[in-house]
């Protein structure tokens, strides 16, 4: 195209190339978009009669290529929204999903009369959990970890990106290289797909980091090590939240009531699926 192109024209270019994408292409077009113009989606929207530039319109069809080839959009823009905090997000790190909005929530019921909560989010990835739970919380102490040097980079640039600076980034294989200091409450949403699953889509595993999905033991092996050992670190009356795959409540539930867990209680995403347990310690029934 050599003349300059309108908004709406640009718009029908991308849906007509992600159709495969369904009622989806909309939105992704307006993503990409909005990454080039830097207008918002409701402007975008508004007044598509504008013109943009060739350069604009070129980076576009170059943006809506790699997506039709099944890269997600927030690598492509490198960005990803959060309990409304935008994340920078690069190859190295899990795009944070919007089910795990679902276990920060259930945090902030359990945290509700804490003045200086001590928080520890084990696997921090971009830093999701621990920034969503550092912008609600001011006055808390967090402590995040993963054993990814690059994820932590991402984590502590997103930090600074949003002015929180109540977190401490540590590197750390699970508990191991943390400090010994008990928390009123340890957060997770570790890996827990299983090493053959049928159900992970070949984009995800195409694009996202295996070492943030894949878990032995048919998932349960990093959430099983993480609930053998979250006592040791929990302030008794302390509570442990963690993520897990839908179908593995049961286990999850069975292996905290044996590590001295009680108030065992699981709540459902949005698609109504077993998605995040909380338990709180009890080193008497330990
Ligand atoms: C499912 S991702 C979750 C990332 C982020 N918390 C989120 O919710 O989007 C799991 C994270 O755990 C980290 N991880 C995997 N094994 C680990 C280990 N042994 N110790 C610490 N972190 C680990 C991965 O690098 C990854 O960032």
């Amino acid at each position: 195209m050599t003349e300059m192109p309108s908004i709406r024209q640009t718009m029908l270019v991308g849906r007509h190339r992600l159709a495969n994408l369904g009622d989806q292409a909309m939105h992704e077009c307006l993503i990409l978009l909005q990454s080039i113009t830097q207008k918002t989606k409701a402007k975008l929207l508004a007044f598509d009669e504008e013109l943009l530039t060739v350069e604009q319109y070129q980076h576009f069809i170059q943006l809506v290529e790699r997506r039709a080839a099944g890269e997600p959009s927030a690598y492509i823009i490198e960005e990803k929204e959060f309990w409304s905090l935008p994340l920078k997000v690069t190859a190295d790190v899990l795009i944070p999903r919007g089910d795990t909005e679902l276990l920060v929530e259930t945090a902030l019921t359990v945290l509700a009369n804490k003045q200086q909560p001590k928080i520890l989010d084990l696997g921090t990835g971009s830093g999701c959990i621990a920034l969503a739970l550092a912008s609600e919380l001011p006055q808390a102490q967090i402590t995040a970890c993963d054993r990814s040097p690059a994820c932590l980079s991402i984590a502590h640039e997103n930090a600074k990106n949003l002015g929180l600076n109540n977190i401490s980034w540590h590197e750390s294989d699970w508990f191991s290289a943390l400090p010994v200091r008990p928390y009123d409450l340890i957060v997770s949403n570790p890996p827990y797909i299983a090493v053959d699953d049928p159900n992970l889509a070949a984009s995800v595993a195409e694009y996202e980091p295996i070492h943030a999905l894949i878990a032995q033991d048919q998932g349960l092996a990093d959430l099983n090590k993480i609930i053998q050992r979250a006592g040791d670190y929990l302030l008794d009356t302390g509570h442990l939240i963690l993520e897990h795959g839908w179908q593995q409540a049961t286990q999850v539930q069975s292996a905290l009531q044996q590590q001295g867990f009680n108030a065992i209680e699981t709540r459902t995403d949005l698609q109504g699926h077993e998605r995040v347990s909380m338990a709180q310690y009890d080193p008497q029934t330990r």
